[in-house]
């Protein structure tokens, strides 16, 4: 697991309050990864991770927001995504709770979980929005 997971402009989608969430995202995914690195206790962890949860959910609303507005065609599939990965992450929160799951683990799948949907999926938002400005 890396040391510290950090923005990176590559991971910029030109969507000011998509890459502005998605900056708050990485922060929180940070706090649960440094907390697993420095053995901070299971209350704070799931405190951490509780608030990851309900923010990506206030996210994702505003992403597809965004996506309306822009009638981004692929809407509907980007939200079962969505869907998706909310589920999954409930899943990592549930084996976490029940401590069937090392923490080490969570942590690598809190940031391929983010970085894969951020730099796979969200980026096609940008282009979209990109390709429609010079239209
Ligand atoms: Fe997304």
């Amino acid at each position: 697991m890396s040391a510290y997971f950090e923005w990176l402009d590559t991971f910029s989608v030109n969507v000011p309050s998509v890459d502005e969430d998605h900056k708050v995202l990485i922060a929180l995914v940070n706090e649960v990864v440094t907390g697993i690195q420095e053995h901070r206790g299971r209350a704070i962890m799931n405190d951490a991770l509780s608030r990851l949860i309900e923010y990506t959910g206030y996210h994702f609303d505003r992403e597809e927001r965004v996506m309306e507005q822009h009638r981004f065609p692929e809407l509907e599939a980007h939200r079962a995504q969505h869907n998706s990965l909310i589920r999954q992450v409930l899943r990592f929160q549930r084996l976490y709770r029940a401590n069937e799951l090392e923490p080490v683990e969570l942590g690598e799948f809190l940031i391929d979980w983010l970085t894969t949907h951020i730099l796979h999926e969200d980026m096609k938002l940008g282009l979209h929005i990109a390709r429609q400005s010079v239209a």
